[in-house]
């Protein structure tokens, strides 16, 4: 998405006659902003604004806009088209089938870490009462997804940003595991190494993309948090493997890593030869719903 000037005789000032004519006008918006998702996006901005649900939007399709709606609208729109994230602006992003509060201190959750969430859980199957990590929480969205597939299970989810773990808190709260899911503040492993903790399963999204790589990002992503885009490194897996190395302290026998990388910059090769070098048994790549490798999965002895 390019944030260039809209070419529309989008007029802020005058009020729409109808909620359909509101809709179409920025729809019209974003469109000439670059929003790939220009229709649908508008009609979330639109129900945002009004404070309604779907299907009252389109009762309500012919019906006025009342000033202040139209103005927060408006306030919306001008937002997405210089490229602030939809998710932050309505505050939410569904993953794993429920809803997560999102603002600009956490990444907006990705439909591709679900993978990681479905690895883990298929992983550790048989395994009762399962302990599970979750490096690098940030909404909480893996943790507490964990957390409510399986109601046996204890979460301990690290994140080096007090913000963060501030937000994962009220997810956590929200779906009703808090009394599941530990939250520590610290680098990596380091909090459970600390305590002397164990699992069964280490899962992460670590942060990813090279520094390098700053200019080929789209302005959404470059409004989250650095620490949650940025790899500290040049190629992009450091905290992969540093992450792999103290895992081996953590893990239980045959427990699980699972590590989201990046499809490109052959992380999941390189992180793939890493663990086999650290003494990794059964390493694989799964690929994601585009058929690119997405998590790098294997067992410690
Ligand atoms: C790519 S985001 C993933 C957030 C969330 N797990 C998700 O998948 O939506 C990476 C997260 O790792 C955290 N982080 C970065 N460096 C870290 C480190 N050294 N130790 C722990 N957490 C770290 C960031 O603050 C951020 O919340």
């Amino acid at each position: 998405m390019r944030p260039v000037p809209p070419r529309t005789a989008f007029c802020k000032s005058a009020v729409p006659s109808s909620v359909r004519e509101a809709y179409l006008w920025g729809r019209e918006h974003l469109s000439a902003c670059g929003v790939e998702a220009a229709a649908l996006e508008a009609e979330v901005l639109l129900r945002c604004a009004l404070g309604v649900t779907r299907a009252q939007l389109y009762v309500r399709w012919p019906a006025s806009v009342e000033e202040g709606a139209w103005r927060r609208y408006v306030e919306l729109l001008e937002q997405r088209g210089s490229g602030r994230p939809l998710a932050y602006l309505v505050g939410e992003r569904e993953f794993c089938g429920l809803p997560f509060w999102v603002d600009e201190r956490v990444l907006v959750p990705r439909p591709e870490t679900e993978h990681l969430v479905e690895v883990v859980l298929e992983a550790t199957r048989d395994v009762k009462d399962p302990a599970y990590v979750d490096v690098g929480t940030g909404s909480g969205a893996v943790a507490v997804a964990l957390a409510v597939r399986r109601p046996d299970a204890t979460v301990y989810a690290t994140d080096v940003s007090r913000d963060a773990l501030a937000v994962a808190e009220r997810n956590a709260g929200r779906h009703g595991v808090s009394g599941r899911v530990q939250l520590l503040h610290g680098d990596a492993l380091e909090p459970l190494l600390q305590a002397g903790l164990r699992a069964h399963a280490v899962a992460a999204n670590p942060p990813y993309v090279p520094p390098s790589a700053r200019s080929e990002l789209p302005p959404e992503v470059l409004a989250e948090p650095e620490v949650a885009v940025f790899a500290p490194g040049p190629r992009g897996v450091e905290l992969h493997e540093r992450i792999a190395d103290q895992a081996r302290a953590v893990l239980r026998e045959s427990g699980v890593l699972a590590l989201e990388v990046a499809a490109k910059w052959d992380q999941a090769r390189q992180v793939m030869r890493t663990l086999e070098r650290m003494g990794y048994r059964e390493v694989r790549a799964v690929r994601d719903l585009a058929g690119l490798e997405r998590v790098v999965v294997a067992r410690w002895r």
